[in-house]
């Protein structure tokens, strides 16, 4: 299959640019766009046809739910059976943005995408490219992130260029995303609002809204063996090919740790790379040396994540060391995906 690559610059966005990928959507086709959070891989979310070509171009298992992106409040009506009053005020507040909100399904969203789930997984993106397509495909457009499944999801055109070209009709080019890792999930069917997936919307910020807010045990990733209520958690999603190790701690000692751990592989003949902030970046001796972000705007953190750690795969790099980036709201998501990206191998050093 021909991949047409459509560029389209957010500040200077030009809608009609997206015409002939909405038209390729309505024909049953699939397009990757730009979200806030991650690039994702859309088709027709009511058509069953849609949903099994979004698995096969992925390799994803089919036991794993969709999202469905919608451009306007109301189309969450058409789809959700029931929407209590406290999924109203979240829609108010975040949407558009980086909150996906879980509801009991109507009939009309079919098993496909739901991966056989009576509940629906529903989020408005920000995007300008997003919410055109979606309005002009005239239909919800179920996406997971445009990633070869396993791989870490696609922060900017190239990634998805790398895992989906020749699989997929168009590729909407918006460059690097703003958020870089996935959104929040909260699944709204129960009493208490409840966390499957943490994002750049934050149990705080969700708790001035709603009041209390519970979190899925199997996010806290103590106890490995707890089964995550969002199917895709459960995956091993996000390793990158070199074995990463996050060091945590004290500064002084993470760097000196790193370097010694650095040494020691390096000395057996292996490749090594550190993921470094900003900050630390000029203080570790390996050959590869990777910046994330700052750590005194943690957006640039999750925003740079999923880069670097493909970058590490292009470059060989056979042990990563990384240093932890753990802290209040989004240094949870960022260290929710970095330790599963690590297999939960984590070193401390207080
Ligand atoms: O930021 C995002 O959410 C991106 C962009 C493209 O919108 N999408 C994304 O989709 O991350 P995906 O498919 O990679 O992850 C969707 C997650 C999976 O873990 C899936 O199991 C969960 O959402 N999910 C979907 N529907 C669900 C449902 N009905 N109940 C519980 N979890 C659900
Ligand atoms: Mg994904």
């Amino acid at each position: 299959m021909e991949t047409k690559i459509i560029k389209c610059d957010p500040l200077n966005f030009i809608p009609e640019d997206i015409e002939p990928a909405a038209l390729a959507i309505k024909n049953g086709g699939l397009v990757a766009f730009p979200t806030e959070t991650v690039y994702g891989l859309g088709g027709n979310g009511l058509l069953p046809a849609a949903s099994k070509k979004i698995y096969a171009a992925k390799g994803r298992p089919s036991d794993n739910p969709l999202i469905l992106h919608i451009a306007d409040r109301q189309m969450v009506y058409a789809l959700a059976s029931e929407v209590s009053e406290k999924a109203v005020k979240l829609m108010e507040e975040f949407w558009p943005g980086p909150l996906t909100l879980v509801f009991k399904k109507k009939d009309i969203v079919p098993f496909e995408t739901t991966g056989g789930l009576d509940t629906v997984a529903i989020r408005m993106p920000s995007h300008p490219a997003a919410l055109e397509l979606i309005r002009r495909s005239g239909c919800p457009i179920a996406a997971p992130s445009a990633n070869i499944s396993g791989r870490p999801s696609p922060s900017k055109a190239s990634h998805v260029v790398d895992d989906l070209f020749g699989r997929i009709d168009h590729i909407i080019d918006g460059g690097e995303t703003d958020i870089g890792i996935e959104s929040t999930i909260v699944d709204m069917t129960g009493e208490v609002p409840m966390i499957l997936r943490p994002g750049y919307i934050t149990t705080a910020m969700l708790r001035e809204v709603v009041g209390e807010v519970d979190i899925d045990p199997a996010v806290k990733g103590v106890d490995a063996n707890i089964r995550p209520k969002a199917p895709g958690m459960k995956y091993t999603h996000y390793a990158p090919k070199g074995e990463l190790t996050i060091v945590e701690g004290e500064t002084e000692r993470v760097v000196k740790k790193i370097n010694e751990l650095v040494l020691e592989k390096e000395k057996e003949g292996f490749r090594c790379g550190v993921l470094a902030s900003a900050e630390q970046y000029e203080s570790y001796d390996a050959d590869i040396v990777l910046k994330v972000g700052s750590r005194l705007e943690p957006v640039t953190i999750s925003a740079g994540l999923y880069s670097v750690l493909r970058e590490f795969d292009d470059l060989e790099v056979q042990y990563i060391f990384s240093e932890s980036f753990s802290g209040e709201g989004l240094g949870n998501a960022i260290m929710n995906r970095l330790i599963k990206a690590a297999g939960h191998r984590v070193i401390e050093v207080w």
